[in-house]
């Protein structure tokens, strides 16, 4: 491991607590197990890595990040990361998910965390329960079917602050199907982009003004 993986690493043993750690351990192995064993995907984890998962909670708390947003729950792995940071910004994380087994593993993790109070699971098909949210947001993280993406983007930036920042997960390791999606973020006139080369690809965007 090089020396920027090891760093990231450390950052993001040493910035969750015992209850979180057990958590995103049982999650990891079960993301393992599934992609291992032929689980068919829709009903894999498809969590984020642990790098990414560090990396999106060091940003809420360099943003100062209080109200944060996710598309794309799963089994809750990136949102305990995201819940960590809120929990020393005084923040609170909404996240959507639309499939039903996804949202009770989402609940048991969130539980066994001690994160209930941090988050908040909004259920069915975030195309249409994104636009029942009162924003502004300050920071939303895009992580569900890759398809999808474009949809959820004009919605987003409607609902970011001036400033607010926009990350978008598998930029690389889905650079084909996420082309269209990658162009209008970068071309978009309200939003200034950079893609971070941890391994998936991270598409950082900040929102202009503010
Ligand atoms: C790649 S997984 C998210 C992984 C999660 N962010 C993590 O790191 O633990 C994508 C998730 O998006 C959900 N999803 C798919 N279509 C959706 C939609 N229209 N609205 C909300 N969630 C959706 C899937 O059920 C799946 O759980």
């Amino acid at each position: 491991m090089d020396r920027f993986w090891a760093r990231l690493h450390a950052y993001g043993k040493a910035t969750v607590d015992e209850r979180a750690a057990a958590v995103l351990r049982r999650l990891e192995e079960e993301d393992r197990r599934d992609r291992a064993d032929g689980t068919p995907r829709e009903r894999r984890l498809r969590s984020v890595t642990p790098e990414v998962g560090a990396f999106l909670n060091l940003l809420v708390k360099i943003a100062g990040a209080r109200r944060i947003l996710e598309v794309g729950t799963s089994g809750g792995y990136s949102t305990v990361w995201l819940a960590t940071a809120a929990g020393e910004t005084g923040g609170h994380v909404t996240t959507l998910e639309i499939d039903p087994a996804k949202i009770e593993r989402a609940r048991r993790s969130l539980s066994d965390a001690g994160m209930d109070d941090l988050v908040t699971i909004v259920e069915g098909d975030g195309r249409q329960t994104l636009a029942t949210l009162d924003g502004p947001f300050d920071l939303a993280f895009l992580d569900t079917e890759k398809e999808l993406y474009l949809d959820f983007l004009e919605p987003l930036v409607r609902l970011l602050r001036p400033g607010g920042l926009l990350v978008a997960d598998n930029l690389l390791s889905h650079a084909d199907d996420l082309a269209g999606f990658r162009e209008a973020a970068e071309s978009h006139p309200e939003l200034e982009c950079v893609l971070i080369p941890i391994p998936r690809g991270e598409l950082l965007c900040r929102k202009r003004g503010g």
